[in-house]
C-alpha cells in the first residue's frame, strides 16, 4: 500500500470520528432534559411550616431568613454585594449614588439617608428595615415597595440573600440582634447547615 493510499484510509477514519462527534454535538442540542420546578410527587407533611410553607410554595416568596442568618456568611455577602455596588456604597460616610449610602441600614428607618432623595413610595412605606423587611425587599423590591425607584430584579436565592443580609449587618454599628430562631418551632428543625428549602423536615 503507497502512502497516497494509506493517507485517503486514515482521512476516512478521521473524518468518521468527526461525523461521530459531531452527531453528538447536535443531539446534546436537540435534546435537552428539561428540569421540572417542582416534584411531581408531592410527599404530605414535606413542608416544614403546614401554613406558610405551603403559601410560600404557591406564591413562591423568599423563606424566613432567622434560621438561614444564623449559618450565614458575611464574607459571601460582601461578594453578593457586588449586584448593588453600581448604585450603593455601604461604608461609613460613603456618597449616594444612584442610591443611597446603606452603612447602618439594618433597623434603620425606611428612607433613612436624610441627604437623599427618595421615591414617594419609599418615604411613605414607614416601619424600620428589620431582617423581616430586608428579606422581602430584597427578595423582589418593587413588589414590597411598588413604585420604588430601585430598579433591581431582587436576590432570589435564600442562602445568597442570608448572606448578603448578614453583610448588611456587619456594615451597621449597632444591629438589632437576630430573633432567636427557637422562638419559632418550625424553624428550629431544620437543620441551619443545608438549605431548608430542600430538606425534608424529620418527622
Ligand atoms: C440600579 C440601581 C440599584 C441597585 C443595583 C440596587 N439598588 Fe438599592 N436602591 C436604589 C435606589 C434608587 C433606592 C431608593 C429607592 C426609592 O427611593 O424608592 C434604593 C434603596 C435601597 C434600600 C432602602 C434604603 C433606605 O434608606 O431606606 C435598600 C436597603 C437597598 N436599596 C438595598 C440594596 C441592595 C442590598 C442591593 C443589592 C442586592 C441594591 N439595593 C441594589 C438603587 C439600586
Amino acid at each position: 500500500m503507497d502512502s497516497f493510499e494509506f493517507n485517503k484510509i486514515a482521512a476516512a477514519i478521521l473524518i468518521a470520528l468527526l461525523t461521530i462527534k459531531g452527531a453528538e454535538l447536535i443531539s446534546d442540542h436537540l435534546v435537552q432534559p428539561k428540569m421540572l420546578k417542582e416534584n411531581v410527587y408531592k410527599i404530605e407533611g414535606v413542608s416544614t411550616t403546614a401554613a406558610t410553607g405551603e403559601a410560600a410554595a404557591e406564591k413562591k416568596g423568599p423563606v424566613p431568613i432567622e434560621p438561614l442568618l444564623a449559618s450565614a456568611n458575611v464574607q459571601k455577602g460582601a461578594d453578593v454585594f457586588k449586584k448593588c455596588t453600581s448604585c450603593h456604597t455601604i461604608d461609613a460616610g460613603g456618597p449616594n449614588r444612584v442610591g443611597p449610602n446603606l452603612h447602618n441600614i439594618v433597623g434603620a428607618q425606611k428612607a433613612h439617608h436624610p441627604g437623599y432623595s427618595y421615591s414617594q413610595a419609599m418615604t411613605s412605606k414607614g416601619g424600620t428595615w428589620s431582617y423581616d423587611d430586608l428579606n422581602i425587599y430584597l427578595y423582589s423590591p418593587r413588589d414590597f415597595v411598588p413604585g420604588t425607584k430601585m430598579s433591581f430584579a431582587g436576590v432570589k436565592n435564600d442562602q445568597e440573600r442570608a448572606d448578603l443580609i448578614a453583610y448588611l449587618r456587619q456594615q451597621t454599628d449597632n444591629p438589632p440582634p437576630i430573633p432567636d430562631v427557637k422562638a419559632a418551632p418550625d424553624a428550629s428543625q431544620t437543620p441551619l447547615s443545608t438549605a431548608p428549602e430542600q430538606s425534608p423536615a424529620k418527622k
